[in-house]
């Protein structure tokens, strides 16, 4: 049983720990503050140390060092909060630029994968003509729309969904090869569910627990969901389009005559419908205006002076007093060490795995444990946005069977003369079968699939830019997989601090494969070491 003082320090951290959740670092510290938690120099330090100035004299304050391995969102973040309280923060980063996944490519971004070779992005010089070869989308209610707030980052939406995208599948039945405006697909798997059931509640097939004027209102409820005629048929619905648009006058349009039932089962579009309603996928959605990196940039504005760019990380040691940090220098090829009270880790495990560290033999398993999701993406840059001008389709995606598996439309700067297509995005293994071919095999993949569903591809396509995430060097992957059993098991133990080095990064959350996941693992650290300081 715990004991008073356990439960009620169990209580505390809960509280402060939704209280980060709901109102951020600063509620946290100032709420530190009220609980008792802050000794009066540090509260000082927390109330007065303005962002991005932890060059200024509070740093120390608190008489601690953090290093912070890795500046991708959970470094950043750690550092940002941990600034904002006045300790003293060093970021070691391998890479030339922050950001880690959070990465938008644009004319000149040069980049090796492992095993493929030299890359150069030989888009225009245009603001607008960028992708984000990460992170793309951001949903309301994530943490990072409070980054966004408080760092000053523009958004504008970013369009998840738009009926006016297709589906395309082949081997599929009647539909195979056939691009399928996704209204009209929807229109008939809904209409034709909602017919079935509707005549079984009303044909008394079904044995519900509902009274026949219940039973009526769920079949008035299933003819608005369907569009279905009085006698409870689905006979097509303006919902799925147009053969003719209406227009003026006696002009009333022609409208699209419905699949068959049979053509819109074979052809397993009803699939993808549930995927733009999972809860981190509804619209409305959000995107940083020129890029997902302005996210990066900002927190450069405040802990950018604390970054120790294109650092490798040798070796990680700590012992009952601090910690020791080996990197080399990768300009000058020279060897150094760092030392410190605290190290956040937020170098992904697919990477963190092959460096020697003084992890526990429990911590070490289960870094060992851990498995990473393979994933894929290519930029195409087209000579003029047809998709807008020729099909009216802004923004969005169309889906398919292919090893493309999907397109997406870009979500800025509509009406410009060109854009930047996401050419595909792949998961699992074809992601990794488009990782093992070489830039100019994926880009003839890319366009040659893209062209069943827009003929326009290869007369208008420009340049392209591909990533494999798993041969990106100092990521190795999309992001962590975990089964239920491995949240059961290991992932237990990356959640604890190993003697003085914490994990942190969205594999330290239930929000995997998203910024939000790095932040709020960032925030549970800075605020839990904080703790640990105060009460050292
Ligand atoms: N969060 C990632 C996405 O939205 C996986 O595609």
């Amino acid at each position: 049983m715990a004991t008073k003082e356990q439960s009620k320090e169990m209580t505390r951290r809960q509280f402060l720990n939704t209280v980060g959740k709901l109102g951020g670092s600063v509620a946290v510290f100032s709420l530190m503050g009220t609980m008792g938690l802050l000794t009066p120099q540090t509260l000082k330090a927390a109330e007065f140390t303005p962002p991005g100035r932890n060059d200024l004299q509070l740093s120390g304050r608190t008489g601690q060092k953090i290093i912070i391995l890795g500046a991708g969102i959970a470094g950043l973040t750690a550092a940002y909060e941990l600034g904002l309280a006045g300790y003293d923060c060093t970021l070691l980063e391998a890479k030339g630029h922050a950001g880690g996944r959070c990465w938008t490519i644009r004319k000149g971004t040069a980049a090796s994968e492992i095993g493929t070779g030299l890359q150069i992005a030989r888009f225009d010089n245009d603001p607008g003509l960028y992708f984000n070869a990460g992170p793309m989308r951001i949903p309301q209610f994530h943490v990072t729309m409070e980054y966004c707030r408080t760092l000053g980052v523009a958004i504008e939406p970013f369009n998840n969904v738009n009926e006016s995208g297709y589906y395309y599948n082949e081997n599929a039945g009647p539909l195979s090869g056939q691009r399928v405006p996704k209204r009209a697909a929807k229109a008939d798997m809904r209409g034709y569910v909602a017919e079935m059931l509707a005549k079984a509640v009303d044909q008394k097939a079904l044995d519900l627990p509902l009274g026949p004027e219940e039973k009526a209102k769920l079949v008035e409820y299933l003819r608005a969901e369907g569009d279905l005629s009085p006698d409870l048929f689905y006979k097509g619905s303006s919902r799925g389009g147009y053969k003719t648009e209406p227009a003026s006058r006696l002009d009333a349009g022609v409208r699209r005559d419905p699949f068959d039932l049979k053509s819109i089962v074979n052809s397993g579009f009803g699939n993808y419908f549930s995927n733009e309603y999972s809860y981190d996928q509804q619209m409305l959605m959000f995107h940083p205006v020129g890029g997902m990196d302005a996210i990066v940039k900002a927190f450069e504005k405040h802990v950018g002076d604390r970054i120790k760019y294109r650092t490798e990380v040798q070796e990680i040691r700590q012992s009952a007093s601090g910690v020791r940090v080996v990197y080399k220098d990768l300009a000058t090829k020279q060897e150094h060490e760092i030392a410190g009270d605290y190290c956040i880790c937020t170098i992904p495990l697919s990477v963190l795995k092959k460096i020697p560290a003084d992890f526990s033999p429990d911590m070490a398993k289960a870094i060992n444990s851990t498995r990473y999701a393979s994933a894929g993406k290519i930029g195409l840059q087209f000579k003029r946005r047809f998709w807008e001008e020729d099909e009216h389709l802004y923004g969005g995606s169309s889906l398919t069977n292919m090893d493309i598996t999907q397109i997406y439309y870009p979500s800025n700067d509509y009406f410009s003369k060109k854009g930047i297509l996401l050419g595909y995005y792949a998961y699992g293994g074809i992601a990794d079968k488009l990782g093992g071919m070489s830039y100019q095999e994926r880009e003839k993949l890319a366009l040659t699939q893209g062209a069943k569903i827009h003929p326009q591809y290869m007369k208008e396509f420009d340049a392209s830019f591909s990533i494999d995430w798993k041969r990106v060097p100092y990521q190795e992957g999309g992001w962590v997989s975990y089964s239920a059993d491995d949240r059961q098991t290991f992932y237990k133990t990356l959640c604890k601090p190993d003697n003085r080095i914490y994990l942190a990064g969205e594999h330290i959350s239930y929000i995997t494969a998203w910024q939000a996941g790095a932040m709020e693992s960032a925030r549970v650290v800075v605020s839990d070491l904080h703790q640990r300081v105060m009460q050292a």
